[in-house]
C-alpha cells in the first residue's frame, strides 16, 4: 500500500517521481557544510539609548543591505519556552498519521495540516510536513485548526506567537530608523499586522540530493524569524541561485528574513532574503517559521524615495495584489520551464 506520509515515506529506499526536482534546482552544497557568513547578533542593550543601541542597529542594518538575512541571540524570548514548541512541534509529527490528519487543510487555506506543500499549478513536491496557523490578528485565530495534541501545545503556541510578535516590532523600528523615519512607521505601514506560523518537519530523506524539503524563494511578507534545530538545512543565495551557502545553526537564535514587502517599503536597500531548505539521509529536521506580514489591505510602496533614486515599483498596489502578481509570475516561470523540456 502506498505510504500516507512523509513520515512512511522516509523509510523507502527511493525517492518518489513527484519530489525529484530539475538538475538546475537540486541542492549544491550539503546541508551541515556550515558557512559563518551569515551574521550572529546579540540584541543585548538594544533598549540601551546612548549605550549599545546604537552599535547593534548598524549590525542588523548592514546585514539586511548585504544579504537581507541574520541571526540574533539574547533576543529576549525565554530559552524555556523555545525549547517547550520545539519539544512539543517534535511531539506533533511524531503522532499517527490519523491524529495529524484530523488538521489537514485540504478544505481551505485557513491553517492545519499539509503532508507536502508545493506551489499551486506545480508539479514538483516539497519533502515536508507541516503545521500552519494564523495568530495574529486575533480575530484570524481559528483554534479549530489548532492541533490539540500534544496536550499544551495551544497554550504554548500563544504565548509563543505573542513574544515574537514583540521580537519582530522591536527590529521593525530599528529598520524604520535606518531609513530616517519614525520608529513605528514600518509597523504603521503593515495596517493591522497579520502573523502566520509554519512550522516545518523535514523527515529523513532517501535521496537527498535529488530533492528539496523547501523550493527557492523570497519569503512575500516584512520580516520572518525562523527557529531551526541544531541539524542544519536553512541555505541562502545572494548571486541568483550560483552559489549557496548553509547557515550554521546556532543554539537558541532567530534566524530573521526580511521579505518582499520590507524590501519594498525600503525601496530595495535591504534585500529580501533567497532561500531554501535541503533535507539529508541522516535526521529529521524541525523548524519554525514565524512570518509578520502585512494586512492585504496595506499599501506597497517606498516609504521614501531619496532623491534622483528611482522607486522600485512604478505605482503603490495593495499587498494583496502585491502577492497575487508574485504567484502569477513563479507559476508563468514553472509553465515556462515545463514547455522548455
Ligand atoms: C522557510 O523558508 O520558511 C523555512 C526554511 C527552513 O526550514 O529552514
Ligand atoms: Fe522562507
Amino acid at each position: 500500500m502506498a505510504p500516507t506520509t512523509l513520515t512512511a515515506l522516509a523509510e523507502e529506499k527511493t525517492l518518489q517521481e513527484s519530489f525529484v526536482r530539475d538538475e538546475d534546482e537540486r541542492p549544491k552544497v550539503a546541508y551541515n557544510q556550515f558557512s559563518d557568513q551569515i551574521p550572529v547578533i546579540s540584541l543585548s542593550g538594544i533598549d540601551d539609548v546612548g549605550g549599545k543601541r546604537a552599535e547593534i542597529c548598524k549590525k542588523i542594518v548592514e546585514a539586511c543591505e548585504d544579504w537581507g538575512i541574520f541571526q540574533v541571540v539574547d533576543h529576549g524570548v525565554d530559552a524555556k519556552l523555545i525549547s517547550e514548541m520545539t519539544l512539543l512541534a517534535k511531539e506533533f509529527f511524531a503522532l499517527p498519521s490519523e491524529e495529524k490528519l484530523r488538521f489537514d487543510m485540504s478544505g481551505g487555506k485557513k491553517g492545519g495540516f499539509i503532508v507536502s506543500s508545493h506551489l499551486q499549478g506545480e508539479a514538483v513536491q516539497d519533502w515536508r510536513e507541516i503545521v500552519t496557523y494564523f495568530s495574529y490578528p486575533l480575530r484570524t485565530r481559528d483554534y479549530s485548526r489548532w492541533p490539540d495534541k500534544p496536550e499544551g501545545w495551544r497554550g504554548v503556541t500563544e504565548e509563543y506567537s505573542e513574544k515574537l510578535m514583540g521580537l519582530a516590532c522591536k527590529l521593525l523600528e530599528v529598520l524604520s530608523e535606518a531609513m530616517g523615519l519614525e520608529k513605528e512607521a514600518l509597523t504603521k505601514a503593515c495596517v493591522d499586522m497579520d502573523q502566520k506560523v509554519v512550522v516545518n518537519f523535514y523527515p529523513k530523506c532517501p535521496q537527498p540530493d535529488l530533492t528539496l524539503g523547501l523550493k527557492r524563494h523570497t519569503d512575500p511578507g516584512t520580516i520572518t524569524l525562523l527557529l531551526q534545530d541544531q541539524v542544519g538545512g536553512l541555505q541562502a543565495t545572494r548571486d541568483d541561485g550560483k552559489t549557496w551557502i548553509t547557515v550554521q545553526p546556532v543554539e537558541g537564535a532567530f534566524v530573521v528574513n526580511l521579505g518582499d514587502h520590507g524590501h519594498y517599503l525600503s525601496n530595495g536597500r535591504f534585500k529580501n532574503a533567497d532561500h531554501q531548505a535541503v533535507v539529508n539521509s541522516n535526521c529529521s529536521r524541525l523548524s519554525i517559521a514565524t512570518f509578520q506580514n502585512p494586512a492585504p489591505e496595506a499599501t506597497v510602496y517606498p516609504l521614501k524615495i531619496e532623491d534622483g533614486v528611482k522607486p522600485v515599483l512604478e505605482e503603490p498596489i495593495t499587498f494583496a495584489e502585491m502577492y497575487r502578481r508574485k504567484m502569477s509570475k513563479d507559476l508563468e516561470l514553472a509553465r515556462l520551464k515545463k514547455l522548455a523540456k
